[in-house]
């Protein structure tokens, strides 16, 4: 049984090491470039320290003269025991700290505020650098969306971050390493995209029942299309008028999510302005496709355990589909 397992754990250590959208080793980021460095001088640093250790266990134990063990004996405690571990670990550990510093260096540009909650991720355009207050989760100002960032490629863009309810962990392995965001305070973590391109981001900090179903999406563009995404951002809804929204309203979603330029102002949830353009939906779980917005309306729970949203099975298929509709073509 063990000798079929060897396989499978083998195929187990190194499927993380496929190169794809939520990799350390997509290279997508100066931070996480950083780190898969790292992590193979580590990896390479500990295979030369077990093949000496290795080593002098079979010198050590294979039979000899009494009279030859004491002083070699004492040479292998020194230069084994001490000098080897102590200067190998100390370069590994000089290596790791020397990579520290340019993580914590100054941003550019304008911040993006990113709030978790539970079980999805609130996101802020524009917001000044370096705030340190926090309401609801995010530093004020700033254009929301949700569960999609936008990043400029080759700037260093602040991520302030933040989080109203329990401690959640901001993660995108291709670009940078992770940080939490934790009630009452802001943390900062600073993103150097270097590859344009869609990438995963989790929370890998376990908050409850949907933590696993707590993703986002990050899109990396050049600084034009950046500032571009930016102001469509700020614009308020491109259609307004439709059946759609009119059951939005309606059914009282308003109450929980905005969607500006119409009456729905509600904070709680994600805002829906734009919606339609987003890659997926209920935190990078489903994609983005009318017949998922309607699923996920008619039996949120089921979709995604403990989520807040209520589910909506009086809502006829008519109506579902209306309502889906008018979200979709929000772009
Ligand atoms: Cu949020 Cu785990």
């Amino acid at each position: 049984a063990f000798a079929r397992g060897v396989p499978i754990l083998a195929f187990l250590a190194f499927a993380g090491c496929v190169r794809g959208p939520q990799s350390t080793f997509a290279g997508a980021g100066t931070e996480a470039s950083s780190v898969e460095g790292l992590f193979w001088w580590m990896l390479w640093g500990g295979v030369a320290i077990w093949i000496v250790v290795l080593g002098v266990g079979v010198y050590a134990s294979r039979p000899r003269p009494a009279a030859h063990d004491e002083i070699v004996g004492k040479r292998m405690i020194l230069w084994g025991g001490v000098v080897f571990p102590t200067v190998t670990l100390a370069i590994l550990l000089g290596f790791g700290l020397a990579l520290m510093p340019p993580f914590r260096g100054p941003a550019e540009g304008q911040a993006i505020a990113v709030s978790g909650e539970r079980f999805w991720w609130r996101v802020a355009y524009d917001v000044e650098p370096g705030q340190t207050g926090v309401a609801r989760g995010l530093p004020p100002g700033g254009i929301e969306s949700a569960n999609e960032i936008v990043l400029p490629l080759g700037v260093r863009t602040e991520i302030l971050l933040g989080s109203p309810d329990v401690i959640h962990s901001f993660w995108v392995p291709a670009i940078a390493g992770k940080v939490d965001a934790i009630p009452g305070r802001v943390n900062r973590i600073v993103l150097e995209p270097t590859k344009t391109g869609v990438f995963n981001g989790v929370c890998a900090e376990f908050c409850g029942d949907a933590h696993a179903q707590m993703a986002f999406r990050v899109v990396v563009v050049t600084p034009e299309e950046y500032a571009a995404e930016v102001a469509r951002q700020a614009s308020p809804a491109v259609l307004t008028g439709t059946r759609g929204e009119e059951l939005f309203l309606a059914n009282g979603c308003g109450a929980c999510h905005s969607v500006r330029g119409t009456e729905a102002q509600g904070r709680v949830g994600p805002d829906l302005t734009h919606v339609g353009s987003r890659r997926t939906i209920a935190a990078g779980i489903l994609d983005n496709t009318p017949e998922n917005i309607a699923q996920f309306v008619r039996a949120t729970g089921h979709v995604k355990q403990g989520v807040e949203m209520p589910a909506y099975p009086m809502l006829d298929d008519d109506e579902l589909t209306a309502i889906a509709d008018w979200l979709g073509a929000l772009q």
